[in-house]
């Protein structure tokens, strides 16, 4: 629990279940607090800070080129964030959360739940895109996945998004994919569709 820099907010309401918060590159860990608050009042709240740096912009992995990741640091990270979710599970008294991941921190978000389907409880990934050439055979046994992307986003192409649909589904995954009018960044309208989908998996 030592391992990542993270603040953490006890549930107000203890039949929600808690929300793994994960930033963008160049977040940190206080950045989504609000945004988790606004989405699942009275969830706990666990944010943990991307303990990899690129020109001074926390990430929680590495990558070679915009879009193009470092595999074998995904790999060891996930393991890592893997490991600090359990850790914190024990030290705060939680059950598995739900991640809410934007952007990097929904990448990341994505590689967890192929290579450590055990950790999350489901997942809300928002410009999410392919973490992984090669996915292992992971069993998501129906687990919650919403994935909102942006039909105008820079960054991720719109077949990449629903490719990693099509992966985290052929996992087992409940997954929904919608696409919005929107870029890259945070739009009300994913707001209100995020909202609309936890209020659905609690
Ligand atoms: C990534 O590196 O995870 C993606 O390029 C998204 C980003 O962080 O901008």
């Amino acid at each position: 629990i030592q391992s990542f820099v993270h603040r953490f907010e006890p549930a107000g309401a203890p039949d929600r279940p808690p929300l793994l918060l994960l930033h963008g590159t160049g977040g940190d860990e206080t950045d989504l607090m609000p945004l988790g608050r606004m989405l699942a009042p009275g969830a706990a709240l666990l944010s943990p800070r991307g303990p990899v740096l690129e020109n001074g912009m926390p990430r929680f992995f590495r990558r070679l080129a915009e879009g193009v990741f470092d595999e074998a640091d995904l790999r060891r990270r996930a393991a890592d964030l893997a490991a600090f979710v359990g850790a914190a599970r024990e030290t705060y008294g939680l059950p598995a959360p739900l991640a809410v991941g934007f952007s990097n921190g929904a990448n990341i978000a994505a590689a967890m739940l192929l290579l450590h389907p055990e950790v999350l409880a489901g997942a809300l990934l928002i410009r999410a895109m392919v973490p992984l050439a090669e996915p292992p055979a992971a069993d998501l046994a129906g687990r919650p996945v919403l994935i909102l992307s942006g039909s105008l986003d820079p960054i991720v192409p719109a077949q990449n998004a629903a490719r990693l649909a099509a992966q985290l589904g052929a996992a087992g995954a409940a997954v929904t994919h919608e696409v919005l009018p929107a870029g890259h960044g945070l739009t009300q309208a994913d707001l209100a569709r995020a909202q609309a989908w936890l209020a659905g998996v609690q």
